[in-house]
């Protein structure tokens, strides 16, 4: 893990914030936990429910102020503004929009509050992040797009469906995706899909099917599960059949339920707990003034050696359901396997 952390940097801008913070070193730290969208299960089900768990547990006096932006990029910058209005000890920030994300950043520094960039990394004086290994995410995806493809790469052309442009995670996906598929494989077209809608890649898809035809595909890389269902709901009206493999990413119920009927080749399941751990412990550490524990820094465009946690990713099959999401309790088998899904779930080893 600690190679994929870009070692450089002269950690000079998160180095010289320490000073200007704000020392609270003992009692209750009010800390803002600011989400960015409510379409993807993960946000609302998990990591809200995990950053507070872990908060509660490391400090039980701590108060978690929740906000949830909605894709929102200007409402995301009015909660910021309201937090910091409200004096918070320190920010967990998951931004809508990492680029337009700086100037709140900048904003909460001058009034002497940390902000933790969550998952997504927000330009500007951050002072620590956690997330996953988001190239390595691209990487799992295409790796498992070739797997599934096999003999037939050569044989037509796969559609790119990426992640929306303003989630910096969306580049380092399709970078980490695209040094596996170049040369491997012919990209047909290739779509960055607004705000990761499941319905704007419905209608990417079907421009594509037209535009390249039905019969040239002989794959889709789809960033996440919300799209990929989008995509596959294309690929059937378009009439494609047998359908291609499609990949995903969220282990989103949903999505989980594509992989084991097959309709969706894989998906990536990202734990959460330890990165939710990790901001919960960042947070806590920089409201009271200490030193982040991290396992190595990174840089963003405006700001070098952040201090950086970053978890690793694992590809999801039919054949590995059972040994991740289910054993690790993310969805129980009850909501997986549902009647539809009956004769799915007894082939995969779940009932
Ligand atoms: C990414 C995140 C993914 C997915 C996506 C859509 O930034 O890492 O897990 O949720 O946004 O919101």
């Amino acid at each position: 893990m600690a190679a994929a952390l870009a070692a450089c940097g002269t950690a000079k801008e998160a180095g010289d914030k320490k000073d200007t913070v704000k020392k609270k070193k003992s009692g209750p730290l009010s800390i803002a936990l600011l989400l960015p969208e409510d379409q993807t299960a993960r946000y609302e089900k998990f990591d809200r429910r995990l950053i507070t768990k872990h908060v509660k547990e490391l400090c039980a006096d701590c108060t978690v102020h929740y906000a949830n932006a909605k894709s929102d990029v200007a409402g995301q910058q009015q909660q910021m503004d309201s937090m910091i209005t409200k004096g918070v000890d320190v920010i967990i920030l998951d931004a809508v929009d990492s680029k337009s994300a700086a100037g709140s950043v900048k904003k909460a520094d001058k009034a002497g509050i940390p902000v933790v960039a969550y998952d997504r990394l927000a330009e500007g004086p951050v002072s620590a992040y956690t997330s996953f290994d988001n190239e390595e995410v691209g990487k799992v995806q295409g790796r498992a797009l070739l797997k599934a493809l096999g003999a037939k790469a050569g044989d037509g052309e796969i559609v790119m469906l990426n992640g929306w442009e303003a989630d910096p995670n969306s580049a380092s996906y399709k970078k980490g995706a695209l040094s596996v598929l170049e040369g491997k494989v012919k990209i047909g077209k290739s779509y960055d899909v607004d705000r990761w809608l499941a319905e704007k890649a419905n209608e990417n898809m079907a421009g594509a099917i037209s535009s390249l035809g039905k019969d040239k595909i002989i794959g889709v890389y789809a960033a996440n599960d919300n799209m990929a269902g989008g995509a596959i709901t294309a690929l059937k009206s378009g009439g494609v059949d047998p359908l291609p493999p499609v990949t995903g990413q969220d282990a989103e119920l949903a999505g989980v339920q594509r992989v084991l009927s097959g309709d969706q080749y894989m998906s990536v399941y990202k734990p959460y707990e330890p990165e939710a751990a990790a901001a919960a412990e960042m947070a806590i550490a920089l409201g009271r003034g200490a030193k982040v524990d991290a396992a190595g820094t990174v840089d963003s465009p405006t700001t070098k050696g952040i201090p950086a946690t970053l978890i690793t990713p694992i590809a999801l099959t039919k054949e590995n359901v059972k040994d991740t999401i289910v054993k690790d309790g993310l969805w129980p088998v009850d909501k997986i396997c549902t009647a539809k899904y009956a004769a799915a779930c007894r082939a995969a080893g779940l009932k």
